[in-house]
């Protein structure tokens, strides 16, 4: 990655959260500050790397059940860098013609989308932050990309726990529900640290120096995000067990706990 790309006042020294999670993906968008930060996570835990391609897969899953249940319209907040399989070429796959907004809050990231994932008229890009989604959803170029009179999937995937409790997350999901109309839906994913409580103040600590700060919470933590949604089955569950009728990655995770939750609910 050649950080020229990035513009003036962009810092290479300051772990970025979209970049590590590039490199925990096995990918080549990355520094040496992220790559140094995120070698610090993996020794608290080291199955991070599986945890995450188990996101990804989750995303196809619930991109394609959306997509069969009449969903047209897709915003992923918190969208990331782009990888393989973005939730943009799921939709056209199984539902074409559908539409779909990224946000992020990352300039980096956002230099990165619109380069590779705004390439047809279906996609767009927006800087936004979940922290403020009234901002987000009055988004002029969001609305004339989406008819928010009309059903829309949002995507929260691996975002929430960056969100600190002091900035109320369940809040922040809660308007995001009640602005949407009914027939839509909301799936949410977010890292569980019930498996591994003692590793979650050495990840904290990591990510207290990175662009965006990792929240560790338990399950019982995460259940509540769901509120309000009527979940459809599996329910709340580990990324591995939400309708895989796919090779699970690492058949291993059946014998553990909680240690990264999903779940899709419709939106009364
Ligand atoms: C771990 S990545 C997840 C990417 C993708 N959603 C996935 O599940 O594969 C988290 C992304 O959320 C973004 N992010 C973190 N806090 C955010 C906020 N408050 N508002 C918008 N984006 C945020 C980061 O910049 C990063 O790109």
């Amino acid at each position: 990655m050649n950080p020229s790309s990035f513009g003036p006042g962009f810092d290479p020294n300051t772990p970025n959260a979209a970049r590590m999670y590039d490199y925990f993906l096995g990918g080549k968008d990355n520094l040496p500050a992220d790559r140094e930060a995120a070698d610090k996570v993996l020794r608290f835990v080291p199955e991070i790397p599986i945890g995450i391609r188990e996101n990804r897969a989750f995303l196809v899953r619930a991109v394609r059940f959306l997509a069969d249940q009449g969903i047209r319209q897709f915003l992923d907040i918190g969208a990331g860098l782009p990888t393989q399989r973005n939730v943009h070429q799921v939709a056209a796959e199984h539902a074409p013609g559908s539409r779909t907004v990224y946000v992020d809050n990352d300039p980096q990231v956002l230099v990165h989308a619109r380069a590779l994932l705004q390439d047809s008229p279906q996609v767009l890009v927006v800087e936004g932050d979940l922290r403020r989604p009234e901002e987000i959803l009055a988004d002029p170029a969001l609305r004339r990309h989406l008819d928010l009179g009309r059903p829309v999937a949002v995507l929260l995937l691996a975002i929430v726990h960056f969100i600190r409790d002091s900035e109320d997350p369940a809040g922040v999901i809660a308007k995001i529900r009640g602005a949407l109309p009914p027939g839509s839906y909301m799936a949410i994913s977010h890292v569980a640290v019930d498996e591994r409580p003692q590793a979650a103040p050495g990840v904290e600590r990591v990510y207290s120096g990175a662009s965006a700060q990792f929240v560790a919470r338990m399950s019982r933590e995460i259940e509540p995000f769901f509120d309000g949604l009527d979940l459809v089955e599996p329910g709340i569950v580990n990324l591995h067990q939400w309708r895989s009728d796919l090779p699970v990655v690492a058949p291993e995770l059946d014998r553990i706990g909680a240690y990264f939750l999903c779940g899709v609910g419709r939106v009364r």
